[in-house]
């Protein structure tokens, strides 16, 4: 007699060709159970379309019944609800953040990096994925322009590991071709890549996978809330009238009816200037209220104001963020923001139904 753990023993050795990650874990297989001389288990799809459906049954099969040759195996085929965690390309990724602006230059990808290390320190498990792929700064935010993703063969099929940087892994554009060449990249090809950037790359289990956008509402973003479920978005701001009214325009895509990603909050970035030899000195640069303003528009909360920090930017050029610094002046700031976007995300995942993919349908 075998029983049903020596059944999942057997599956939880297979990786599921999608995310490289073991089918148990991936969620992709579930009910597995035993009837006299059977063995079934209900296999679940993202989509009946899925590429690898095929290639993923037959190993299956294969594999079972080469450890329990006195048994068939029996496979139910499921498409995965809507919304369910299954129907994400990433079922191992709890939640994805998008970190938007209208504006470019207002500090997304800063936001990103140290809010990604924020958490990070905060104990979750994060990714950051680069979504810039026509100015990807990333890489150097995080002193990673000299290395390449190594690449895993599963099944078959290549995948990309993401590199890692002060314990997170990141995927960037930057990591495969030079940034000049980033430019000339157009529509398809573009969504190709963000598309590769999240199925053909080997997450690992992650609590928040952090997206740095480029500025704007164009192919990127409606690529990406195509491409897998994004939990909410964060909207970076500075003070000034004119990077909040685009900041509304932004925000405005994300909370269309058709496309349904929630807003998680607002980041006021370059709050104010607090020069290092006045610590205790506030110049308002830009002005004031720009993040309090989009909060309200979006009905969100300001999760957090950042101040204009001269070390912020040194940093950042130099790949070690402000996040990670042991100076209270540098670091608080994140630390804040990530406490508050950790409750904001609390509170989306309370009281809203999970994201679902944006489907273009044409009619
Ligand atoms: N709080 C801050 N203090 C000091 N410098 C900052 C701060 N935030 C961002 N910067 C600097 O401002 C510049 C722009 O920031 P960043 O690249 O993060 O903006 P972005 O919105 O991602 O830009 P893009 O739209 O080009 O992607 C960078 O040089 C960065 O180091
Ligand atoms: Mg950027």
């Amino acid at each position: 007699m075998i029983e049903i753990t020596d059944v999942q023993k057997v599956l939880g050795k297979l990786r599921d060709p999608e995310t490289g990650q073991t089918l148990m874990n991936s969620g992709r297989v579930k009910d597995v159970g035993i009837r006299g001389q059977y063995i079934q288990c209900t296999l679940v799809l993202p989509s009946l379309q899925a590429t690898y459906k095929e290639t993923l049954y037959q190993t299956i099969q294969k594999e079972v019944e080469q450890a329990f040759p006195d048994y068939q195996v029996h496979i139910h085929m499921e498409v995965a609800a809507a919304g369910s965690v299954a129907s994400s390309p990433l079922p191992h990724v709890k939640n994805v953040i998008a970190v938007a602006s209208g504006k470019g230059g207002v500090g997304k990808s800063t936001i990103s990096v140290n809010l990604a290390l924020a958490l990070h320190q905060a104990g979750l498990k994060v990714g950051i994925l680069d979504a810039d792929l026509y100015g990807p700064s990333i890489p150097t935010m995080l002193d990673l322009t000299q290395s390449k993703p190594k690449v895993e063969v599963i099944q078959g099929a290549h995948k990309l590991i993401p590199l890692e940087a002060y314990g997170i892994p990141v995927m960037s554009m930057g990591f495969i071709v030079e940034p000049e060449q980033a430019v000339v990249l157009r529509g398809p090809r573009l969504a190709g890549i963000i598309k590769q950037f999240i199925t053909d790359c080997i997450w690992p289990a992650l609590d928040i996978l952090v997206v740095d956008l480029p500025p704007g509402t164009g192919d990127i973003q409606l690529t990406l809330v195509q491409s897998i479920p994004v939990t909410g978005a964060i909207i970076v701001t500075t003070p000034q009238q004119v990077a909040v009214a685009d900041a509304i325009k932004a925000s405005s895509m994300f909370m269309l009816d058709n496309v349904g990603v929630p807003i998680i909050g607002v980041v006021e970035n370059m709050a104010w200037f607090t020069p290092a030899e006045l610590p205790d000195k506030k110049y308002y640069l830009f002005g004031q209220g720009g993040g309090e303003k989009l909060a309200r528009y979006t009905q969100t909360r300001l999760l957090g104001q950042v101040p204009l920090i001269q070390a912020v930017q040194e940093l950042s050029d130099r790949g070690k963020p402000a996040a990670i610094q042991k100076d209270p002046l540098l670091s608080q700031p994140f630390a804040k923001l990530a406490e508050e976007t950790i409750k904001q995300l609390q509170v989306r995942n309370d009281t809203l139904l999970p994201t679902e993919i944006v489907r273009i349908t044409t009619n």
